[in-house]
């Protein structure tokens, strides 16, 4: 029977071409499960799955709690800014905590690099990492492929196109490992302050044009400017922003092919995206939200396979 060559999910950049391969063919069955008239199965009834998050989220908390009771597991919800962590509980004690209680796997979200990867290293548990601060955020990654290979068939030679902060994103480097690992042409396209100075490493190419990186692409990914992350100005202004790297229907309709339109969310329309290009027909933005229930049930299944 085919396995994870990992017992955890901390990031794309630990899995191969084979586990991302499984993880899409069990994410296909569950996809199918998930559109029945009964959406959910028995498989996970003796697994306690704890979701803690350090950071605010929408889509990845809401997308891994339903993914998990779809799959019947025993579900906790922890957050942070309503915990003894304010008290000043280390991370390992907390987690040591939740685990006494008997659960079998930690769902992590955190503000700093290599949280899940400390955590995994200091704790009896499958960890996934749902995002540590701007390093990597793998099933995003894994929803934006899979969304990309049902879209078009397959990922491998396709051109993708990544744009905006770079810099901050855990969601663009999970997202050129992953599409790297499955063959695609990867460029970033972005203000050069908002682009890593060695990214060239990694087999990509930097384009500072975004018509060009268009003209190029199948795919766009855009990505939000992480204020959040900033605690200097990276470029001179919003407006300024927008008008070199925001996406609007006028630029859509001037390109001479079709391209799709990828978003992580959220979404602030506007700057790097437009109403009209977010709700238009060649965006799949609610296409990958839907997709990664079915992403994060095979993500779990697997590794819980594993345990
Ligand atoms: N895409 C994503 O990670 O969104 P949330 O921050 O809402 O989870």
């Amino acid at each position: 029977m085919s396995e994870l060559s990992v017992n955890h999910l901390l990031g794309i950049k630990y899995l191969n071409k084979k586990d991302i391969e499984l993880i899409f063919e069990t994410a296909d069955h569950f996809k199918e499960v998930i559109n029945r008239s009964i959406k959910k199965v028995p498989t996970l009834r003796d697994i306690t799955i704890a979701n803690i998050f350090f950071e605010n989220s929408t889509r990845t908390k809401l997308s891994f709690e339903l993914a998990e009771k779809r799959l019947s597991a025993d579900v906790i919800n922890f957050s942070a800014s309503q915990s003894s962590v304010k008290k000043g509980e280390t991370l390992i004690d907390t987690v040591n905590n939740i685990l006494s209680m008997k659960v079998d796997m930690v769902v992590m979200r955190h503000p700093n690099p290599g949280a899940g990867i400390f955590l995994s290293k200091h704790v009896e548990a499958s960890i996934i990492n749902a995002g540590d601060g701007a390093h990597e955020h793998p099933t995003q990654a894994l929803l934006d492929s899979y969304s990309i290979r049902e879209k078009l068939g397959s990922v491998k030679g396709k051109n993708v196109v990544i744009v905006g902060d770079i810099l901050h994103s855990r969601v663009a480097l999970s997202n050129i490992f992953a599409l790297k690992l499955q063959g695609a042409n990867v460029k970033v396209c972005g203000p050069r302050t908002l682009i890593p100075k060695h990214i060239e490493s990694l087999g990509i190419e930097v384009e500072t044009d975004l018509r060009k990186a268009l003209d190029w692409c199948d795919v766009a990914n855009m990505l939000r400017v992480q204020n959040e992350r900033m605690d200097i100005s990276y470029f001179p202004s919003t407006r300024e922003y927008t008008q070199q790297f925001g996406i609007n229907k006028k630029l859509l309709n001037s390109l001479d092919k079709q391209i799709i339109i990828m978003h992580p969310g959220p979404i602030n329309r506007g700057v790097e995206i437009t109403s009209d290009v977010a709700d238009s027909k060649q965006s799949i933005i609610l296409e990958q939200v839907e997709n990664g229930v079915a992403i994060r049930m095979a993500v779990i299944y697997l590794l819980a396979s594993k345990i």
